[in-house]
């Protein structure tokens, strides 16, 4: 019987979080852990995806691709993870997007990246009800891109050799809340929430030509900015704090927290030959290495 067997990577938020909500642009690398969708006929539709928490993505995307290209959803539906959806890595993006690229697999659709794009955000915000669309961008381009809200620019940016050590915090973020905590913020401060978001801006333009430049210690001066204006929107932890801190005294060049906050993980970009040391420096604070390439 015809299998067809698609994939989609996740990603981790370089610059920009936050900000891209709102109409701002952000930079994204997608990771080499991915997440895998096999398509089948079956009598009725039926999913088997066991790392999978959440099946209203794959529920929803399903409903939405067969809706929109008249085409049946009998079919069975199974998922595989290279990694957990604990990390905050965009696994609801990517099974979202290795789905809609399984169907059209299946049902010989030709569609193009940015009609995948338009069709995974819209099933992801139809379940979130908030997001800029950067993680779903990521999983349909991959590589690095430069990203407006709601895909109004996917840049693909040619990065090489960046070197990053992530490190998970031990605590699951709950993104949802933090972006609607900063929707509060706007209305309540207005004046400083804008100015912090103008400051993310320029620093988010920097570090699109310091990226493509291989200036990595541009890179790292500008990711600790970005951390220290999350830190004053008020998305960092104590434990995010300590695990930058130890990255830079172990010899990164920066880092920051990456994603929504609240938990999940950091990044620090850092010189081959601190890799180790940087490493050790994270795990003594407590928190975990994530083995991920990036930038695939
Ligand atoms: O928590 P994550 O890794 O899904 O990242 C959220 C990034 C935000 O900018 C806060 C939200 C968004 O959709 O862009």
């Amino acid at each position: 019987m015809l299998k067809i067997k698609s994939s989609a990577p996740g990603k981790l938020m370089l610059f920009g979080e936050h900000v891209v909500v709102y109409g701002y642009p952000c930079i994204v690398t997608s990771v080499d852990s991915r997440i895998y969708v096999e398509v089948e006929k079956e009598k009725k539709f039926k999913i088997d995806a066991p790392q999978v928490k959440d099946l209203r993505f794959v529920e929803e995307t399903v409903k939405q691709f067969c809706k929109k290209y008249k085409v049946s959803s009998k079919i069975l539906l199974k998922t595989y993870s290279d990694f957990s959806s604990k990390f905050g890595l965009g696994s609801s993006s990517a099974v979202t997007v290795a789905t809609i690229k399984a169907l059209c697999k299946f049902y010989k659709i030709e569609i193009s990246k940015k009609e995948i794009f338009d069709l995974g955000y819209k099933v992801v915000l139809s379940i979130q009800k908030v997001g800029s669309g950067f993680d779903v961008a990521s999983a349909v381009f991959g590589g690095t891109i430069y990203f407006v809200t709601g895909g109004k620019i996917i840049e693909s940016l040619s990065v090489k050799n960046l070197s990053l050590v992530i490190g998970y915090s031990g605590v699951k973020a709950d993104t949802t809340s933090i972006v609607n905590k900063i929707g509060s913020k706007i209305k309540d401060q207005r004046s400083k929430t804008l100015n912090i978001f103008e400051n993310m801006k320029h620093i988010v333009e920097e570090a699109k030509v310091s990226l493509v430049n291989s200036d990595w210690e541009k890179t790292g001066e500008l990711m600790n900015q970005n951390h220290k204006l999350l830190q004053e929107l008020g998305v960092s932890t104590e434990k995010l704090d300590v695990m930058c801190q130890v990255a830079i005294s172990a010899g990164a060049y920066g880092a920051k927290l990456s994603g929504a906050g609240g938990g999940d993980c950091m990044i620090s970009i850092v010189p081959e030959n601190k890799t180790k040391s940087v490493k050790s420096a994270i795990i003594n604070a407590g928190g975990e290495i994530l083995n991920v390439k990036i930038n695939i």
